[in-house]
């Protein structure tokens, strides 16, 4: 939905509202010099290191990293969508919401589309109590072990056998059949003339997103006919690699989940919840993938995945292993659990209990215990060659973590495991601020005019350490700060290929920059969340909102300096990543071998590495 609402229309929307009366109608704010401070309403404190500023018409809490501007505040205070959070601030403005052309008609077309899922789930429903064949489905529900109570609470319902009992039921005009179409819920085929339920003679499960929409369901045989599950396609409203089963009901079991349960079926999540393990949720026949995680990270802290005990679980557990890393922010955790072999937790749950369950997860391995396992099991560490192949395996893994105290505390385990200089490591895995820069900035007190996006901060609560930034995140925020940086960025168009994160951010700010000249920070970030979302949005305000202690009239030669070192850096490690990758999988030759030795010896003799 990028873009549809016109962006001059958001940033008026931004320039009308003032953050502070927005976010002191809901959290009673107090002035503290030029902001005005709060306990943080998104994360437990006792002292207030929310931070609000009236001048920059943004929001930072020094103790979680919260930050955001009026529709980030919505977002993430009031759980709203982006859309969303324009509306409302548009009704307090007493403004309406132009939408560029065809957008009203989308939108009005995702709602027709939600309606009639939200039909399609009542009458499965109704099918499981009523329908002639509905004893069977009760029948299999009840051997499987189902309640009725848990069939309620996740809507199961029954897709009676026969071609067309939906569609015929609520598909009766052209409208209402395009729509059963485009929800997948039924097949059309042109070429044979044919169209049809998808969904026949199936115990249903509708998939929820975390409001609690039906937009997807997923069907099971009620014997052993194949294939086994049937889901609905990737529609307008479903996008599998994002959604997971059983979210939306355990989060409205506890709306404080203390861990998420990742498990693989329906079946698993539904008779975890029977059995009073409420915080399970699936994914949807996929790997699970950086976006579930980011997912569920917004309504816990802790995920554990739950695989089989079988080779296919340990496979589908590295891949998540892979997925978890980038997410692994401050204070996210995420752990590992096997399942003995055959067992499957619907299997478990049901022959021993939620007890003996929920002390299997208690004592799931955590993240950095299951690392090291999984690349180091066949490595002899009493020998040089078994710790060096240990450290050009993990290394490029712990690169992409994001900086802070974890990512710190894997590369120390890696140094000590593999019996390597702590700097060594140091330097394979972190692509951060040059230590000789970064120091000194920290250390120097700011000074009267330096033009820090916050200021006259309260200096009683100190972080747990000072938050450490990639150097193209220092370029980010020196050019969020300093937007006027931009004509210095042509260097940056030799970068090209797929870039890091923080890269690829840094060189669309620059575009987005150039494109609207003289757009103030709050209306670049008003772009930035409409292309970007919550999360883009939240990052890019972090940099916004970090401490700039260089003399305004050094930023220009410090920018530039780093962008110079970004772009030759990225140019010479290109190589070694593309090596140490084909050492981790075991393609690399023993000429590249070398290469590779000879690479990471100039790396370490480098500087400014
Ligand atoms: P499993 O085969 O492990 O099934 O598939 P299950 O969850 O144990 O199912 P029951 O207990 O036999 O009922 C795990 C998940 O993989 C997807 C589904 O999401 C399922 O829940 N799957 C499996 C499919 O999409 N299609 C299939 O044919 C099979
Ligand atoms: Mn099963």
């Amino acid at each position: 939905m990028a873009g549809k609402i016109p962006q001059p229309f958001i940033d008026e929307l931004l320039d009308r509202t003032d953050i502070v009366e927005l976010i002191d109608s809901r959290v009673k704010l107090k002035k503290a010099g030029k902001n005005y401070t709060a306990c943080c309403p998104f994360h437990e404190e006792k002292t207030p290191s929310f931070t609000v500023s009236p001048d920059k018409q943004f929001y930072y809490c020094f103790g979680c990293g919260a930050a955001g501007n009026a529709l980030g505040f919505l977002m993430e205070y009031e759980h709203q969508a982006f859309p969303e959070a324009v509306e409302s601030l548009a009704q307090q403005q007493g403004l309406e919401v132009p939408r560029e052309q065809g957008n009203f008609e989308d939108n009005r077309q995702r709602q027709d589309l939600y309606t009639i899922l939200d039909k399609a789930n009542a009458y499965y429903q109704e099918q499981l109590r009523s329908h002639r064949q509905a004893e069977q489905a009760q029948q299999y529900l009840q051997q499987r072990g189902l309640t009725s109570q848990v069939a309620h609470q996740f809507g199961i319902g029954f897709a009676p056998d026969g071609w067309d009992n939906l569609m015929s039921y609520l598909g009766r005009d052209d409208l209402s059949l395009r729509q059963l179409v485009e929800t997948g819920m039924v097949i059309h085929k042109p070429e044979e003339q044919k169209t049809y339920d998808r969904f026949r003679h199936r115990i249903m499960f509708p998939i929820r997103d975390v409001r609690g929409r039906v937009i997807a369901f997923g069907g099971r045989v009620l014997g052993d006919e194949k294939p086994k599950y049937l889901n609905s396609p990737e529609t307008e409203v479903f996008h599998k690699g994002r959604e997971l089963y059983g979210l939306y009901e355990a989060n409205k079991a506890n709306r404080h989940l203390d861990r998420l349960v990742v498990v693989e079926g329906y079946m698993d999540v539904v008779m975890l919840a029977r059995h009073g393990v409420e915080y399970a949720a699936a994914t949807l026949g996929t790997a699970a993938g950086a976006a579930h995680l980011e997912k569920a990270f917004r309504y816990t802290k802790e995920v554990v995945f739950c695989f089989d005990g079988d080779d296919a679980g340990r496979r589908a557990a590295e891949r998540a292993l892979e997925a978890s890393l980038g997410v692994l922010t401050e204070g996210r955790q995420v752990r590992f659990m096997f399942l003995p072999e055959g067992e499957d937790p619907d299997s478990l749950v049901n022959a021993q209990g939620k007890e003996d369950f929920e002390s299997r997860v208690q004592a799931a391995l955590p993240l950095s215990e299951y690392l090291f396992d999984c690349y180091g099991h066949d490595l002899n560490l009493e020998q040089a060659e078994g710790r060096s192949l240990l450290v050009s395996r993990i290394a490029p893994l712990v690169a992409r973590v994001p900086e802070g105290n974890f990512k710190d505390q894997l590369a120390r385990l890696l140094a000590t495991q593999s019996r390597s200089e702590q700097s060594a490591i140091t330097d394979l895995v972190v692509d951060s601020t040059p230590p000789e820069v970064a120091p000194a900035r920290e250390h120097r007190q700011p000074e009267a005019g330096d033009e820090a996006v916050v200021t006259a901060l309260p200096q009683e609560h100190p972080r747990s350490g000072p938050q450490r930034f990639t150097l193209a995140e220092e370029a980010t925020s020196l050019l969020l700060q300093n937007p006027d940086l931009v004509g210095s960025c042509a260097v940056l168009d030799e970068l090209e290929g797929s870039l890091q994160v923080d890269l690829q951010q840094l060189k669309e700010l620059v575009a987005l920059l150039q494109q609207r000249q003289s757009a103030s920070l709050n209306k670049i970030m008003g772009a930035w969340y409409g292309l970007h979302g919550k999360e883009g949005g939240d990052q890019l305000y972090r940099l916004a909102a970090k401490e700039q202690l260089i003399a305004p009239e050094q930023c220009k030669d410090e920018f530039e300096d780093i962008l110079t070192r970004l772009v030759e850096r990225e140019q010479r490690e290109k190589p070694l990543d593309v090596l140490i990758e084909k050492a981790r999988n075991g393609t690399i030759t023993e000429a590249e071998k070398q290469q590779m030795k000879q690479l990471l010896q100039r790396q370490s003799a480098s500087p400014d590495q």
